[in-house]
């Protein structure tokens, strides 16, 4: 039937739609007519949900929350387990110890070093601490909404700039809409929901002389899924002294998502700021905190961690290519691509069979969102994609 027609249709609807957009990706499809669903009202791109949601245990796949299905690590559990019996005491002194760890790490002192549980944590408190009185941000559309959602509860506005038609910053473009009333810049690289990520030499020039004008925050939460990765974070400009905060997480490449632990690398006076207006640490559990320490030492498990995901990113692209689907070529541990289908029914159809994804309206087009799982997971996810859309 049908999958070849829907998808001749669908594509037929591609080619009459974006004869009319000058810059738009090749991606870029057919109007939606969805804006029933829509999901935050004042975001240009939009997340579509299932209004009931069944609990993601219950789910074959867990393929929607970027969360590693491979850890956490043994040694992360164990120093966790011995963990325990401090439980009665706050963590101060191992907040401290992992804060050194950190600062060595990253080749800063420790007063450049803010810890939270989770980066979303220091996502909102940077939000919270910039944008009282409103102002503006500059982001990207998409992009990772934590941070912009805060500032906009402050009545900050989001300057939107478009991704290129490549899925990458367009540095140029956010550099002019920076104005008298911006507070920060935010940058996701490599960005979600896109996976995509933005010329290293181009970003860390921009940051550079962005960040003489205005705060330029980088988003790094996927960055240990590159190549290489440490030459393409921007904490050596927080080491030349330049006004950029880099946020990390230990809930991606260190599998410890619901054991809730971050840190921001900024400089001494930003986080005074911050800690000026909410404390640091006391969101942090002994736990966590000693599984982290672990973890960092653990670097066969990182590595192993950057694999597996690979591999899983490899077989879902030769899956969707077998079945005809463009996708946006990914640096991280989740794949979007389109689909000729709506958000909500697909959520719907997928979520019947036990898998979970999420789906995206990108500037009228829907997507599918996906997280890399298990070798197994991701055959299922194939099969279930086969039978929704093909
Ligand atoms: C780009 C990005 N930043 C930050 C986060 C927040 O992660 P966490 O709060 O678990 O550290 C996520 C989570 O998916 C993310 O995708």
């Amino acid at each position: 039937m049908s999958n070849h027609i829907d998808r001749r249709k669908w594509l037929r609807a591609t080619a009459l739609f974006t004869t009319g957009l000058v810059a738009a990706p090749t991606l870029v499809s057919a109007k939606s007519s969805s804006a029933t669903h829509q999901y935050r009202k004042n975001v240009g791109f939009w997340e579509l949900e299932l209004p009931n949601r069944p609990d993601v245990r219950t789910l074959k796949a867990r393929l929607l929350a970027n969360e590693n299905p491979f850890g956490p690590s043994d040694n992360t559990r164990l120093a966790i387990m011995e963990a325990v019996s401090n439980g009665n005491r706050y963590g101060h002194s191992q907040a401290a110890e992992l804060r050194k760890m950190l600062a060595e790490k990253e080749g800063v002192s420790e007063e450049h070093i803010l810890l939270g549980p989770g980066s979303t944590d220091l996502l909102e408190k940077t939000a919270i601490s910039h944008f009282v009185g409103g102002g503006n941000i500059v982001a990207a559309d998409p992009a990772y909404m934590s941070l912009i959602n805060t500032a906009m509860r402050f009545d900050a506005e989001w300057k939107k700039v478009p991704l290129t038609k490549d899925w990458e910053h367009d540095l140029d473009g956010m550099e002019a809409a920076v104005n008298k009333k911006t507070k920060l810049v935010y940058i996701c690289n490599p960005n979600n929901p896109t996976g995509s990520i933005t010329n290293n030499a181009k970003l860390r020039a921009f940051c550079s002389s962005v960040s003489d004008k205005v705060p330029v925050f980088v988003d790094e939460a996927y960055l240990e899924f590159l190549d290489d990765c440490e030459s393409k974070s921007m904490v050596d400009l927080v080491r030349k002294g330049k006004n950029v905060m880099v946020a990390r997480t230990f809930s991606k490449i260190h599998a410890m998502a619901g054991l809730r632990i971050g840190y921001m690398v900024a400089l001494p006076e930003t986080i005074e700021m911050i800690t000026s207006m909410v404390r640091s640490n006391m969101g942090l559990c002994v736990t966590s905190i000693m599984g982290a320490m672990a973890s960092l030492k653990d670097k066969q498990f990182q590595a192993n961690s950057k694999k597996w995901t690979a591999e899983a990113r490899s077989f879902v692209n030769d899956q969707l290519t077998a079945m005809g689907f463009d996708y946006i070529p990914s640096h991280t541990s989740f794949i979007l691509f389109p689909i000729a289908m709506e958000g909500k029914p697909f959520l719907e159809k997928m979520f019947a069979q036990g898998i979970g994804v999420r789906a995206f309206q990108v500037w009228g087009q829907s997507y599918c969102r996906v997280s890399m799982g298990t070798q197994e997971e991701m055959g299922m996810f194939a099969d279930a994609l086969k039978k929704v859309l093909v």
